[in-house]
């Protein structure tokens, strides 16, 4: 049984977390109201390996491809690769853009301004950022943080794909345009796709029809850190949430 002390701590800490990425504003969930939640039916069943065989497929994976890749150009420019970190076994899968600065610096994903504001989002979920993958879709830096190039993001495509098969998560969350319009094989933007559930196509074997939620890039968010943008990402992480079958804190 768990412990009433560390359980009582554990949801002060979230509703804090909450208040942090909403700005020290509530929006009662009466206001905030969550969208009826309509998953895609998972088109192909997915891989089912136990999970010391993901943390070993991973690890091998880093090790023996990932950090010796030069399959594009971004190998010319990087300090090192940035893998993705996390839960191998995780039923949730975030996937950012490409590492920036202190990622290259680090080797970590998600550790500069937008990776703070990220295990809020993490935590507001009530969860931690180790129950959770998060990764990018390229793994090392572009230069001067532009976006990945076309070619760069194909190189390095594979790897993705096999992340995602490897874990075999009950979600995937995108955050900001390059990494939904590339999983979601679309042109629309983020601010017309954000809030919806949609299946992941069938890009691979056995991760097809995944459901993807994607929100805003914390990038995104600390540039417009107004009540509303916190509120829509909040209300898509609420249905996430959902989804996990997490408990949603009442009127938030
Ligand atoms: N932005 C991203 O998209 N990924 C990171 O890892 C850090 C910042
Ligand atoms: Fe290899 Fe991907 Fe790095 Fe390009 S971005 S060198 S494909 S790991």
């Amino acid at each position: 049984m768990s412990d009433p002390i560390e359980s009582l701590t554990k949801a002060a800490k979230q509703l804090l977390e909450i208040e942090q990425l909403l700005g020290g504003q509530f929006t009662p969930s009466a206001v905030n109201s969550l969208p009826e939640v309509k998953l895609p039916a998972r088109t192909a069943a997915v891989a089912n390996l136990a999970p010391g065989d993901k943390s070993a497929a991973l690890d091998a994976m880093n090790q023996n491809e990932v950090k010796t890749c030069t399959l594009c150009g971004l190998s010319k420019t990087r300090i090192q690769t940035v893998f993705g970190e996390g839960d191998p076994n995780a039923k949730l899968v975030f996937v950012g853009e490409g590492p920036g600065q202190n990622e290259d610096e680090s080797g970590r994903p998600f550790c500069g301004r937008a990776g703070e504001l990220l295990d809020k989002m993490i935590g507001a979920m009530g969860m931690k950022r180790s129950d959770v993958f998060i990764c990018n879709v390229v793994k090392c830096r572009p230069p001067e943080n532009r976006n990945p190039m076309s070619n760069e993001v194909e190189a390095c495509w594979p790897y993705l794909m096999r992340q995602l098969q490897i874990i075999a998560p009950k979600v995937i969350v995108t955050m900001g345009n390059p990494a939904t319009q590339k999983l979601l094989q679309t042109k629309k933007g983020i601010t017309g796709l954000r809030g919806n559930w949609q299946p992941l196509p069938e890009l691979a074997d056995s991760i097809g029809g995944t459901p993807v939620m994607p929100t805003f890039h914390p990038s995104y968010l600390l540039r417009n850190y107004t009540p509303q943008a916190r509120s829509e990402v909040w209300s898509d992480l609420k249905q996430v949430m959902t989804v996990l079958g997490l408990d949603l804190p009442k009127d938030k």
